[in-house]
This record gives C-alpha cells, structure tokens and sequence, in this order.
C-alpha cells in the first residue's frame, strides 16, 4: 500500500443550523395618549415687554396667542414633562410602566447630557428594564420615534412601546432674539404602541427624510468655531436657538405640502379618505397653505398654535393627545401625522388606527 502523495482535501465544515426568530408581520395599535405643559402661561403681551414685538404682529404672523414655559425654580423641566406626558399616556392605555419594553423620546433638549431623558424617564416611572434611548430629530422628535417604534413592533422585536416627544425650548431660547423668543412654547406627548394580531392596524406610509446641507437655518452654536462661516455673528448666543426665519418658512411651506402628497401617494389614498391631519404646529400660516393647496376641509386640520406655540418635538403629540381626548381621533380612523424642522428633517406616518 502506497502512502498518500497530496495533502488531504479539507472536510467542507457541517452548515451551520443557528435558528434566527423570523421576522412577523403584526398589527400595531396606539393604546394611549398623554400630554403635560408647564403651567406658567407667557402671553404675547409679555413676550413684547422683553423684545421689540407686539400681539398684533406675533397673531398675524404665526397665529400664536400665547405659550408655556417651565419654570426651572418650580422644577419644571424636559425631564418632568416627559415623566408627566408618559405617566398619562401609561394610565389611558391601561397598562403598567413595567409592561414596557422599550421608551424612545424624541428631543433636543436634554435636561442633563447624560443619562438619556428615557432613562431618567424610566426610573421615575418603573418601568422595570424597558431599554430606553433619546432621538434627536428636532421638530419630528415625535414623528421619527413613533415610525423606528412602529416598525419594531411590527417585525415582532417589541411588543409594546412608549413614545415621547418633548421639548423645553425656552432652555435654549434668547428672548431678546423676537425671531425666536415669539415663536416657541414647551410641551410633551406621548403615546402607547402595541401588537395586535389585527393586521390591518398601522401604519400604511411613512416617509424619513432629513437635508443636512440645511443644518445652519435653525441650530444651536455651543462654541464660536460653530457659527456657520458667513453669517452674522452678532445674531447669535451661544447656546441659544438661533434661526433663519425666512430660509425655514420657505423649506418649512414647501416641504410640508411635498411631505403631503407623497404619503398620499405611498398610502394610496386621497385627502377625502384621511379623517385626520395632524400637523406640527409651527406657524398657522404654514398650516393654512397646506389646506389650501390639497382643499382640506377645515375639520380635518387641527390647529392649537394659538395657545401653545411652537413646541417643536411636542407639538405633533400634544395636538394627538388633545384630539383623541375629545373624541377627534378614535379606532379605526385613517390619520396622517406630518412634521419638520432642524435638521433640516422631515417625517410623515399614515395610520389606521
Ligand atoms: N415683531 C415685530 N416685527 C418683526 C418681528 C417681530 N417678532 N420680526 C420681524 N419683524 C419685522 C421685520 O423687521 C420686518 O420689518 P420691515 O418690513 O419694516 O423690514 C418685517 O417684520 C418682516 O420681517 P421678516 O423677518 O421677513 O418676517 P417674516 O414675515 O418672515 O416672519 C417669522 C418671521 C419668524 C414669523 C417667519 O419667518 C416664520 O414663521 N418662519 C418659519 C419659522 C418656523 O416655522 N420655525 C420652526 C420650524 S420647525
């Protein structure tokens, strides 16, 4: 018998037999809603006593009445609104915080830098090992977070979700700036997503998009090599809101009703088929021009600008929460959620509810 000559041929390894759970197709229905505002109410009235500005102006311009703004000396906070705005939603869903297993907030205000606010969030209410994350996305801090929550469910990672969005903007606002200080509020909303097995429920579109080149319209320098090159460096205080009004009204009229059409498009639906428009509520005008374009019957577009402001990641939650309060939105209706802001970002999620 003659030795073997070559080497041996490798034994082609055993496949491999590591089972991944398969991804499912679940309904996904919001539970509950809550919302939280600070108490203190700042009138335009007041607002023209620190900066050169009047009622008459602020109304027509943006239809704001007036806003709410913490009160750090009473604790109020992003944090504290969050807790409250959650707490609320928690309650009207019916479930207990420990149900949770994952609570996204969506916002730009940060109370402390670190923990996230979710976490922090998560402690005050028990919410048990829910993992917990901030997202940063500005005036979509709802919108973005409640389509990443939406999708998770769905696949069947989660079962049930919090989704917050918040923001304490009067932390980071120059009222001595009137192209900023008229214009925003603070607020939180939440919501309670789950699984159903009702497959209908959810969302039918949505649409993320963000333009970064536009970063520089609406920021917040925290050191001077910051401010965008070119512009006027007096405008600016670091750590302070500064915004392009005029540059982010002409993003803000276009995209909105671009954001419109094409998750009418997605969804393959039409204006008459969505009971519900709820909008981010950054200027009236903005809101207004969008109704006119797509004929939304005024019933269908809820606006609260006037007593809140700008209240950029609360304001889609909050509008939610006030209209499903009053019977506005309720099971199965179709809804559609639009917003957009710094960034620049903008989001849309159609639902069946
Ligand atoms: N109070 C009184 N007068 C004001 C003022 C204020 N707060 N701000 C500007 N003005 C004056 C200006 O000096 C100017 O006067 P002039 O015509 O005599 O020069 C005039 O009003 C128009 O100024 P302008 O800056 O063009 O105002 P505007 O019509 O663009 O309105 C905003 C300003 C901020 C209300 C508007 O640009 C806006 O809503 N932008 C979008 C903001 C937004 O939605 N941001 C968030 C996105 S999420």
């Amino acid at each position: 018998m003659s030795e073997p000559t070559g080497s041996t041929p490798a034994r082609s390894p055993a496949p491999l037999r590591l089972a991944r759970p398969p991804v499912q197709d679940l309904g996904v229905r919001v539970l509950g809603s809550g919302s939280a505002v600070p108490s203190r109410v700042v009138t335009n009235a007041q607002i023209a006593t620190i900066c050169d500005t009047n009622d008459e102006w602020i109304h027509q311009r943006t239809g704001i009445r007036e806003r709410r703004i913490c009160d750090p000396a009473k604790g109020e906070g992003n944090v504290q609104l969050c807790t409250d705005a959650l707490r609320r939603a928690i309650e009207n869903a019916a479930i207990t915080p420990d149900q949770l297993d994952l609570i996204i907030c969506g916002t730009i205000t940060q109370d402390m830098r670190c923990p996230s606010t979710a976490c922090v969030v998560a402690g005050a209410l028990g919410a048990g090992h829910a993992a917990a994350w901030d997202l940063g996305a500005a005036c979509c801090g709802f919108v973005y977070p409640m389509n990443i929550a939406h999708d998770l469910i769905r696949i069947g990672t989660y079962r049930t979700i919090g989704v917050i969005g918040a923001d304490c903007i009067s932390a980071i606002t120059d009222y001595s700036n009137r192209s900023v200080g008229i214009l925003f509020g603070d607020a939180a909303g939440a919501a309670i997503l789950g699984a159903t097995d009702d497959r209908t429920k959810g969302v039918l579109a949505q649409v993320n998009k963000a333009d970064g080149s536009g970063w520089h319209d609406l920021y917040v320098p925290a050191w001077e090599s910051q401010i965008a090159p070119g512009s006027d460096r007096t405008n600016h205080r670091l750590g302070c809101l500064f915004m392009n009004g005029r540059e982010v009204f002409k993003f803000a009229v276009g995209t909105f009703q671009e954001l419109i059409a094409e998750t009418l498009t997605k969804g393959g639906v039409t204006v008459a088929d969505v009971d519900m428009f709820v909008c981010h509520q950054s200027n009236a005008r903005i809101i207004e021009a969008a109704v006119e374009r797509f004929g939304i019957p005024p019933g269908k577009v809820y606006v609260n600008i006037d007593r809140y402001g700008n209240t950029s990641g609360g304001s889609v939650p909050l509008a939610f929460d006030e209209l499903r309060k009053a019977g506005r939105i309720q099971e199965g209706m179709v809804v559609m959620f639009v917003a957009f802001g710094a960034g620049l970002t903008w989001s849309s999620s159609l639902w069946q509810m």
